[in-house]
């Protein structure tokens, strides 16, 4: 009798978890997919905190522990974001063709910082990431969660001031 994975629901609408979830069923939601599927997340999300933990520990049905264990392993993986705040550009094809990189300098320029890093006060952490499933919306950018659509560098230079205290005006 063949088992077959039961479906667990996505942690929340943020289409992010459908890449996530993408991944996992193009490895037929086989635990040796694990650290390919933590990819996925640290890749759209930044970071790796105890909802996607949980989540990838029932999709591939492993426990907590071992799921745990491997994210703390490996250095690449970072189980919380260094800073307070933080902010994902998408530099996937769509956004990148739609100025992507024009957004991330503006970032870069605002928060003093390149992407994968933390400003020095620990407010804001820039993330680059890979295409976050929001390709209608390019350019992308996310800040704690929020997805900005069609985003513009004023608009991101503006948020950004304001999580790091400076006068936006
Ligand atoms: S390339 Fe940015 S959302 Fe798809």
């Amino acid at each position: 009798m063949q088992a077959y994975p039961l479906s667990v629901p996505l942690p929340s609408g943020d289409k992010r978890w459908k890449l996530v979830e993408g991944t996992m069923r193009r490895y037929g939601h086989n635990p040796s997919a694990l650290i390919e599927v933590l990819h996925t997340v640290q890749e759209s999300f930044g970071f790796l905190d105890e909802v996607s933990l949980r989540f990838v520990a029932s999709a591939l049905r492993m426990p907590m522990s071992k799921v745990y264990g491997v994210a703390t392993f490996y250095h690449y993986f970072s189980l919380k974001p260094p800073g307070e705040h933080t902010c994902v550009v998408c530099m996937g094809t769509g956004c990148y063709v739609k100025g992507a990189d024009n957004l991330m300098k503006a970032i870069e320029e605002v928060a003093n910082v390149k992407a994968g890093e933390t400003t020095s006060d620990g407010k804001v952490s820039v993330v680059a990431a890979r295409c976050i499933g929001s390709c209608s919306l390019a350019p992308a950018v996310v800040f704690d969660g929020e997805v900005i659509p069609k985003a513009q560098a004023g608009t991101v230079r503006d948020r950004l001031r304001r999580w790091l205290g400076h006068d936006a005006g």
